[in-house]
């Protein structure tokens, strides 16, 4: 049985598409309705069991480090004011002491490079990688239906989620090769970051959940830089499936790129639309602002 006890969150990228929001604030800490992005995402982890959530930040980050801790002077004025809903809000949303870890990429050299970053927290043993700016929307997180999945193959299987994306955006993503299929998961037979649609193995698209062995960090110790000059984990999970088995998982539910202008406004729009305290009055601000467009 393979036992996924700790998380990865790369959040040391530079934001560039979301300048200038992200000149003072990470990109991580955007909200989508009330809670920053990597919240979202830490609560899907916490969801799959996870016990220890390890975040690589970098310059001008500190700030998500503060997220994770206590507030002091609000708790205190929130008490006096008998704020009790958000006192639990706030309490909620802290992971227990000791279960937070952080470590610095000193420069964004690639996904590939901060995921190295955390390889002495995480050990010699299979762990999470959840990129915060992917929000999945389903009842069941994600990285839960992964977890799940995970305990039917072997200890030593890597697995990455995938989603069908249509053939005019299938060129802005990692695609996969499909091989032999059981339900929702199926063995990975390639990987290639970004094809031309004509050229794709497929229509199923890598999509920012992973649950990875601890060989990848060596593979990553010595992976050359690829595309964009950044050191790719897609080249060192290719080389990873030299050796293990290597599995992709349609998960059930939809996903948002919310490093994406128009991909966090959905966001923002489908997860307001599925607030049971917000959702009417959502829908009658969209409709009213369509009725004028
Ligand atoms: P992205 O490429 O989507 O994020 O990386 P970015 O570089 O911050 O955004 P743009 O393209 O400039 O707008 C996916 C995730 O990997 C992290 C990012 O923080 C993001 O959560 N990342 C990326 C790192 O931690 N380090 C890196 O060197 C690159």
């Amino acid at each position: 049985m393979m036992r996924i006890r700790k998380a990865i969150f790369p959040v040391a990228g530079l934001g560039t598409r979301f300048l200038p929001a992200t000149k003072a604030i990470p990109k991580e800490m955007l909200p989508v309705v009330d809670r920053p992005l990597i919240q979202h995402v830490v609560d899907e982890a916490r969801e799959a069991g996870i016990e220890h959530f390890i975040f690589v930040t970098g310059r001008n980050k500190s700030v998500i480090e503060d997220h994770f801790d206590r507030q002091f002077e609000l708790e205190v004025t929130l008490n006096e004011r008998g704020k009790k809903a958000e006192l639990a809000l706030l309490s909620d949303a802290l992971p227990a002491a000791g279960t937070a870890s952080f470590t610095r990429q000193q420069s964004p050299l690639g996904l590939g490079h901060a995921v190295w970053c955390a390889r002495e927290l995480v050990g010699r043993e299979p762990f999470a990688l959840l990129l915060p700016d992917v929000l999945v929307q389903h009842e069941r997180g994600c990285l839960a239906q992964m977890v799940d999945a995970a305990q039917q193959l072997e200890a030593n299987a890597n697995i990455v989620a995938v989603e069908k994306v249509p053939p005019e955006r299938i060129s802005s993503y990692g695609v996969v090769g499909v091989g032999q299929r059981t339900g929702q998961l199926f063995r990975i037979t390639g990987m290639v970051e970004k094809p031309k649609a004509s050229e794709a193995p497929s229509d199923l698209a890598i999509t920012g959940r992973y649950i990875l062995q601890p060989r990848i960090f060596d593979l990553l110790a010595h992976q050359a830089a690829g595309a964009g000059g950044e050191i790719q984990l897609t080249d060192a999970m290719l080389a990873l499936a030299r050796h293990e088995p290597f599995y992709g998982y349609e998960f059930q539910g939809r996903s948002f790129d919310c490093g994406s202008k128009i991909g966090f406004l959905a966001a923002n729009v489908a997860y307001a639309l599925a607030r049971p305290d917000m959702a009417r009055e959502a829908r009658a601000t969209i409709e009213a602002l369509l009725g004028e467009a």
